[in-house]
């Protein structure tokens, strides 16, 4: 996959990122200049208030991480009926993990994914209001918001990404030019992974995206 300022995935992004749909390569460098960065701000407000730790969230949620803790590979409903899970073998996160799906008709409409690793990290994505767009964060181990997050690449190698310029790369579904829950270009993105999440990791870098010839 080439990434330059001309290709729809940059020019999705740049749209996600700033949300404004002009020329990819403006956005982009609207993009660079813009902070914070690290802890991103959303162009628009996310559908629920996203606090600075996972606890408050996950309370607001109603949530119960315990009671709640699926195990097996089909999907279970929560006892309160509010939430479907279950359990995969994640490659991207090297072992066990859990997937909490919010039950929109029984949430208020709230359609909102929550991942979880072992207690180590969690990852949150949420639909934007009136959008096939959804929000991506992640919180650590420690249960605060962070920038950034560890993905293993095809061969298994743990490599960090900046949030959320690198769930973007999975999380991307090129039909649609949109970035959904659903981590559609998983395969393309695990043979890329690698270099893209590199590029990303210093958002200053994003500056290549501008400056490479368009295909
Ligand atoms: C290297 C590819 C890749 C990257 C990068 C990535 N994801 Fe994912 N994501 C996946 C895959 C694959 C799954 C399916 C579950 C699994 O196998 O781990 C997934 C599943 C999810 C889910 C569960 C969705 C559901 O309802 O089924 C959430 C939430 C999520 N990712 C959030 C994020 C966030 C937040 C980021 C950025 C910090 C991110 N992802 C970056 C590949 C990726």
């Amino acid at each position: 996959m080439a990434i330059t300022a001309g290709s729809p995935f940059v020019r999705d992004m740049a749209r996600y990122l700033t949300g404004s749909g002009n020329d990819a390569e403006s956005v982009v460098r609207k993009y660079r200049d813009k902070r914070p960065k690290v802890l991103w701000v959303p162009p628009e407000k996310p559908a629920i208030e996203i606090p600075d730790d996972f606890e408050t969230l996950r309370q607001k949620l109603g949530l119960d991480l315990k009671a709640f803790a699926p195990t097996g590979m089909k999907w279970e409903r929560s006892p309160d009926q509010k939430w479907m899970g279950r359990t995969v073998q994640s490659i991207v996160k090297a072992g066990p993990r859990r997937i909490y799906r919010s039950r929109p008709d029984e949430m208020g409409g709230l359609k909102i994914s929550i991942a979880t690793v072992n207690g180590q990290e969690v990852e949150i994505a949420v639909q934007r209001t009136n959008s096939e767009d959804w929000d991506f964060f992640v919180y650590g181990a420690d249960g605060k918001r962070q920038g950034y997050s560890t993905f293993h690449t095809s061969k298994g190698n743990p490599v960090e990404g900046p949030a959320p310029l690198t769930c973007l790369a999975c999380h991307y579904n090129r039909d649609q030019g949109n970035f959904e829950r659903r981590p559609l270009s998983y395969s393309l993105a695990s043979a890329v992974v690698k270099p893209f999440v590199l590029a990303l990791s210093d958002p200053s870098r994003l500056g290549f995206l501008a400056s490479q010839p368009q295909e």
